[in-house]
């Protein structure tokens, strides 16, 4: 992708499965790559050669302090993926604690990521934000309030940053993946009791190309959406979805 040698990036959910995909293509593209998460890092940031920091993204102290420390290691931050999230599905019985859960990081987390680094964006003299949605932020699945509510939110924080942001230079678009095939994917089947092949026999019928997307196709997205191959979008959805949204 054109202009992504050199560039620094940070990614939030780094050490996720489509925040981890990411890190490894923006490596190959020859980004300079930081990654914040909640947990230490479990070698694999340490195995890619990339800059590690544990933050709880909704905590802004920590992330005052760990953004500084990027730009202390790696220069201004000209790339961030927002792809942090919390998952909790509930639906018209949600509870104030799970509102606050998923609002606190995937909303309140995400912008405070944002918040301080686009100083750094503005003294590089621009940049690229992706933030990460879903399918889940364009429609109704039942039982699934809490986490859609959040990623709706985030297609509406992606249009009104585009606009406080295009005067310095900063474009700002939203990526929405279908389904996945992850290790949230697995894990859940393991924690429902579901067997893994019939629910991803299900999963893959919701979509137009009769399967669950790839983390590596996610990434390739966002590669475009930092790079300059993307130059005229900002405020935008990039729909990477095998036909979910279509069906
Ligand atoms: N997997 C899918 O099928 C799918 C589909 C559509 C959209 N998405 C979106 O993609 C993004 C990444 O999802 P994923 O599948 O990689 O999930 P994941 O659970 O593998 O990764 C999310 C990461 O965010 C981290 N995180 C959670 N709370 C945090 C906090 N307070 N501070 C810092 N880090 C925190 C977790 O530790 C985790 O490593 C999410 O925003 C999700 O909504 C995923």
């Amino acid at each position: 992708m054109r202009g992504l040698s050199g560039r620094t990036v940070l990614i939030t959910g780094g050490l996720g499965d489509l925040g981890y995909a990411s890190a490894v293509r923006l490596v190959e593209d020859g980004c300079r790559v930081a990654l914040f998460d909640l947990k230490p890092d479990d070698g694999r940031a340490a195995d890619l050669g990339v800059f590690y920091q544990a933050v709880d993204i909704s905590d802004e102290a920590q992330v005052e302090a760990a953004c500084a420390a990027v730009r202390e290691a790696l220069g201004p931050v000209t790339v961030l993926v927002n792809a942090a999230a919390h998952f909790r599905f509930k639906g018209v019985e949600a509870t104030r604690d799970d509102w606050d859960a998923v609002t606190r990081v995937n909303i309140a987390g995400t912008s405070l990521v944002t918040k301080h680094i686009v100083p750094q964006m503005v003294e590089a003299g621009g940049g690229s934000v992706v933030n990460f949605s879903s399918v889940s932020g364009f429609v109704g699945q039942a039982n699934f309030a809490t986490y859609n509510a959040t990623k709706f939110a985030i297609r509406g924080l992606t249009m009104c940053w585009a606009q406080d942001l295009a005067p310095q230079g900063i474009r700002v678009n939203t990526i929405c993946p279908g389904y996945i095939y992850t290790s949230a994917f697995v894990n859940s089947c393991k924690a429902l009791g579901l067997d893994e092949a019939e629910e991803d026999a299900r999963a893959s019928a919701m979509h137009l190309l009769g399967r669950q997307g790839r983390p590596e196709e996610v990434a390739a997205a966002v590669a475009f959406l930092a790079s300059d191959d993307s130059s005229f979008m900002t405020g935008s959805d990039l729909v990477v979805d095998g036909g979910y949204l279509a069906k």
